[in-house]
């Protein structure tokens, strides 16, 4: 029975490791989404039944964890060097002659590899597992970022095929464009400051202190340099094709040069084509190929002499600035726009640039009709990164941020330790009144089929709504008198909002477009509270004990939920039979057991991981809290629990309870 198991586990992992392979380095996955997670769901069910069987990389362990940790200092087997920067064709002459002549006119290759703009990283495997990963840091010694990495999918665990016993391989680890924009989607949604470019993202993300947000990160990683004593072979390429064949994400953009004309060729075909690419480079990497001419080259203090890169130069438009405008978000944040006299940018016409907030235009020392440099890095919108004040008018006017609401006239208020200004007539401003209505109905919230920003538009303009209480009373007559509405459209209008009165309480919430409350906090706040009247009445202090919200949450839903506006909204949207509460279903697997209670949870735990057992703390109506302190009831210990959160539990009197005990409470047992 137990070898059984034991077979079915391993099967499960070695097939998810290959179907992991196939979507995240092959692109080419063979099984749907649903049944990977099937399988994942059945391995990680086993392996909680039989912890004597866990494997630290096993696929389920991809997750990451919510330990919090410092990362711990490894010096580096290999110190991690640089490369010599070049921005020219003279010097890559250079540089090819410098190495034709230390070679003795020896006949040579180079290998052109794209740079990738991210964060190296180096990845230390035995016997096929990968063992640890580790950040450049100071080049002599890096960060432990083991649990971060093996949150990205495209680097393997296990590797297949013959390998090395012990090799060392380097790469980047980077986020494409896409994730980088979905990512800054969600941090402005969540009041929080958007990364400047994908570089800063990439290795924000990886010095994470927690890999489960790390695991939500989609990061991917390519792997360019192999290090060890055994390597399969004496040429760099034939070792990234080794590579290849063990399960690393290669690049595919490499070619073999015997001539400087090919390198220069790559170097132009690549300025031009990066554009295209749905990541970021920063140049081209050259590198010599065989490695025993490598070793013959060998390096300075702080590169080798047997590579070099080609630094791209950022593409910069010069042009006018025409006018500065600003906008008005739904939240009332009030963000400038440079509006530009268009102009042709790394393969894209340009008008306008962002200039997020008061502080960029100061420190830019921006006037009305300045000549200006603008540049696009891995920002979705262009930005101006400086100005040509040899060419300024002497009477031209300087850039100063409104003081009042370019919408409404309100006077604008900027709270401290922000960066942005705020209108703060959220009941009166136009944007902020529609902006709500338009969350309200977006996909993510209340879902409502057949109403789209257009709709709302002309809804608002013709004054037949004024909040989102209003929609519901719409009727069918006062629908179809606008512009393009059949009764087809009218139909999906009225059906998609009825619909939308079975969408659950966390999105209810979410819809209501609270500042700083986006999806996930939303969830938080709806299974912590249970329905919208103990919401409404909680305190900061009652906030705060939920997990993940902090002040800045607690402060704004408070501030929500004292104005009489908002309570009123409330009232009016619980009558037309929104949902304000978890329902049954969601009810019924919570108790409150646990209620007035609050737990601190530390070392891992035989029958569930350490986010189960806090998911279990809250369905049965305990708090989680991160840290031991006077307020904690229990201190749940598992397995090689933290000697300080031990200690300070001791100390402080809390009461240590083991997992036995904490099943126990909840009647589990
Ligand atoms: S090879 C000893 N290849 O550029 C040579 N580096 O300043 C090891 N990089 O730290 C580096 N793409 O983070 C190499 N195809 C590539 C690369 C690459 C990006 C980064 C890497 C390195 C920096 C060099």
């Amino acid at each position: 029975m137990k070898e059984k198991i034991q077979q079915d586990i391993e099967a499960l992992r070695k097939e998810l490791h290959q179907h992991n392979h196939n979507y995240y380095v092959l692109n080419q996955p063979v099984i749907s989404d649903y049944d990977f997670d099937q399988k994942m769901h059945r391995l990680i069910e086993l392996e909680k039944q039989h912890p004597e069987l866990a494997d630290a990389n096993s696929p389920s362990q991809r997750v990451g964890s919510d330990l919090n940790k410092e990362f711990e200092h490894v010096k580096h087997t290999y110190p991690m060097l640089s490369l010599g920067n070049t921005y020219s064709e003279e010097e890559i002459q250079d540089f090819y002659t410098r190495v034709s002549k230390q070679l003795v006119d020896e006949a040579f290759e180079i290998v052109c590899e794209l740079k990738y703009d991210g964060t190296a990283i180096g990845l230390i495997y035995e016997n096929g597992q990968l063992l640890k990963g580790i950040t450049r840091g100071d080049g002599v010694q890096g960060d432990d970022v083991t649990a971060n990495v093996k949150t990205i999918k495209s680097i393997p665990l296990q590797l297949s095929g013959t390998y090395p016993e012990r090799f060392e391989i380097r790469g980047e680890i980077f986020l494409p464009h896409e994730g980088f924009a979905r990512l800054n989607t969600i941090r402005e949604e969540n009041g929080e400051t958007p990364f400047a470019n994908p570089r800063n993202a990439a290795s924000g993300s990886l010095k994470m202190q927690k890999s489960s947000e790390v695991a939500k990160r989609p990061l991917d990683c390519y792997l360019y340099y192999m290090l060890g004593e055994n390597l399969p072979s004496t040429y760099h390429t034939q070792n990234l094709e080794q590579a290849r064949s063990w399960g690393f994400k290669i690049p595919e953009h490499i070619k073999l040069c015997k001539s400087i004309e090919e390198v220069f060729s790559f170097i132009n075909y690549w300025d031009e084509e990066r554009h295209n690419l749905p990541f970021d480079i920063d140049g081209i990497v050259l590198k010599v190929n065989d490695l025993k001419q490598q070793r013959s080259l060998g390096f300075t203090a702080k590169s080798p002499r047997w590579a070099i890169s080609y630094k791209f130069k950022a593409e910069q438009g010069y042009t006018k600035l025409e006018s500065v405008t600003y906008q008005v978000g739904r939240t009332g944040a009030v963000t400038p726009v440079a509006n530009l006299d268009a102009v042709f940018l790394a393969g894209t016409t340009v008008k306008r640039a962002s200039l997020h907030n008061s502080d960029i235009i100061s420190s830019l020392d921006l006037h009305l009709g300045d000549m200006v440099y603008v540049e696009k890095g891995g920002e979705i919108i262009p930005k101006i990164v400086g100005v040509d004040d040899t060419v300024r008018k002497k009477d031209a006017e300087v850039v100063v941020f409104l003081k009042t609401c370019p919408e409404c006239g309100s006077e604008l208020i900027r709270i401290e330790g922000e960066a942005a200004h705020y209108c703060p007539n959220a009941d009166g401003c136009p944007p902020q009144l529609k902006g709500r209505i338009e969350h309200f109905i977006a996909r993510k919230g209340m879902n409502i089929d057949g109403i789209g920003t257009e709709t709302i538009e002309l809804l608002f303009a013709n004054k037949m709504i004024n909040d989102v209480s209003d929609l519901y009373h719409l009727h069918p007559m006062q629908l179809s008198t606008l512009d393009r509405m059949g009764d087809k459209s009218v139909n999906n209008i009225l059906e998609g909002l009825e619909a939308s009165k079975q969408v659950n309480f966390a999105r209810v919430l979410f819809a209501l477009g609270i500042r700083y409350v986006g999806e996930t906090v939303a969830k938080k706040l709806s299974s912590a509270f249970k329905n919208i009247d103990a919401l409404m009445q909680a305190s900061q202090e009652q906030l705060i004990e939920v997990d993940e919200i902090g002040e800045r949450i607690a402060n704004s839903v408070i501030e929500y939920f004292s104005n009489e506006k908002n309570i009123q909204l409330v009232k009016r949207l619980k009558e037309i039979g929104l949902q304000f509460e978890l329902s049954e279903e969601e009810q019924s697997s919570h108790s409150d057991k646990l209620e007035g209670s609050s737990f601190v949870v530390s070392g891992s735990f035989a029958s569930f991981s350490r986010d189960e057992l806090k998911s279990l703390i809250e369905k049965n109506g305990g708090k989680n809290l991160s840290g031991v302190s006077s307020k904690t009831s229990y201190l749940v210990a598992g397995d090689k629990i933290g000697p300080s959160k031990l200690a300070k539990a001791e100390k402080l009197g809390v009461k240590i309870i083991s997992e036995h005990d904490f099943k126990a409470l909840i009647d589990m047992e």
